[in-house]
């Protein structure tokens, strides 16, 4: 009953209908969904961005980068180079090519994602997950260029502390992704104080034509419904998961952050078995042939990436805001084409 009223309050939002005289009625919670629904989807939001025009986005042909440029493309004039017109492990042709542009911000994002890969390829890993944040670091101080840049909420997955995590606390990773992410922050707070480090979490998008997705929570539940073959969640591990629209909207807001490294994204306070069960049940499907609890995983110690997003909503004045993961899962599903099947 409550998803069905909170589907109708996001409808509404959708077709920009006024719904704060609605909403104001209704329990908090749902007061919070709709508004976030409508934030989410106003492109008007990305366009308020002071004296940015020109923007530098390095990766813009990946998951995430196609999905910024997109949606920053009417409001700025972008500057996207492809891999092969702009080799972002190569100071020099990185400082070239600033030099002949002179982007008023630069949002890096090319790099190796995939953590198995790195953990393969720890020497590729090292050149475009550290040597690029360092080439970047280096031209946005020469030029006084703001930098914004994804490090990784991997930088926690050594960390024994229970609960939401923040950025002051000490990490120690333990796989190579995470360990050169935090060296690349290291490395750019020394060059370019004034640079930003965005800790992102998981992020999951539906398939979208043109652009890349690669393996996320929704898209790997989906894929198990379809199958009938349920998925082993850990129940001894904690994360966020981010619907990558949430991230999108909150990206203008980081080039007025102060210098730094913030946490960005969706905060979560259950396990990641548990977070499962509740996105069975967003879609009515019955949890059991979806998700089986694994409690054998992480037998070390408990997995927990889970972030506090305190202090960029501080630094920001309140403007980075980003729904908690089971808010982002149903505004995702109320938005999205994604639909998944129901079995008998
Ligand atoms: N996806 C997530 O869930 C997630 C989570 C946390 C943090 N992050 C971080 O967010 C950022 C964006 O991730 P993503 O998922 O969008 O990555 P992605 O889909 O793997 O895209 C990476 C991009 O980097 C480009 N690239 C790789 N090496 C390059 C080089 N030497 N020179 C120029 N371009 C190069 C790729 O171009 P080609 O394909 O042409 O090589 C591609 O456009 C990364 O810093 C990633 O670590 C992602």
């Amino acid at each position: 009953m409550d998803l069905l009223f909170f589907r109708l309050l996001c409808s509404l939002a959708n077709n920009r209908v006024n719904i704060r005289k609605i909403s104001d009625s209704c329990p908090r919670k749902w007061q919070y969904f709709a508004q976030n629904a409508r934030a989410v989807k106003g492109i008007d939001y990305i366009c308020s961005m002071g004296d940015i025009k020109k923007i530098l986005i390095t990766g813009a042909s990946g998951f995430v980068g196609s999905r910024v440029a997109e949606a920053l493309r009417n409001c700025y004039e972008l500057l996207t180079p492809s891999h092969s017109e702009l080799d972002v492990t190569s100071e020099k042709d990185v400082e070239h090519y600033i030099q002949g542009t002179q982007p008023d911000a630069i949002l890096h994002l090319a790099a190796i994602s995939n953590t198995g890969y790195c953990e393969e390829h720890p020497e590729e890993s090292y050149k475009v997950n550290v040597v690029s944040v360092e080439n970047m670091a280096k031209a946005a101080s020469r030029h006084n260029i703001k930098l914004v840049w994804f490090s990784s909420d991997q930088v926690y997955n050594g960390n024994l502390e229970p609960g939401p995590l923040s950025e002051d606390i000490g990490v120690s990773p333990e796989n190579h992704y995470g360990i050169h992410k935090l060296l690349a922050e290291k490395r750019a707070m020394e060059i370019c104080p004034g640079s930003v480090a965005l800790r992102a979490t998981w992020m999951y998008d539906a398939p979208k034509p043109g652009m890349k997705t690669h393996s996320n929570f929704v898209l790997n539940f989906q894929k198990a419904n379809e199958n009938g073959t349920p998925l082993r969640f850990a129940t001894r591990e904690f994360r966020g998961i981010t619907w990558i629209k949430d991230v999108v909207r909150n990206i203008p807001h980081t080039f007025d952050l102060p210098g730094g490294v913030y946490n960005f994204g969706a905060e979560n306070h259950i396990n990641s078995f548990e977070t499962a069960v509740e996105y069975a049940k967003i879609q009515g499907i019955d949890p059991e042939t979806v998700a089986i609890p694994d409690t054998e995983r992480f037998p070390n110690h408990i997995r927990n990436l889970s972030i506090s997003m305190r202090k960029a909503k501080e630094a920001s004045g309140g403007r980075i805001l980003f729904m908690n993961t089971i808010e982002g899962l149903y505004t995702f599903i109320s938005q999205s084409t994604i639909k998944v099947p129901a079995r008998p």
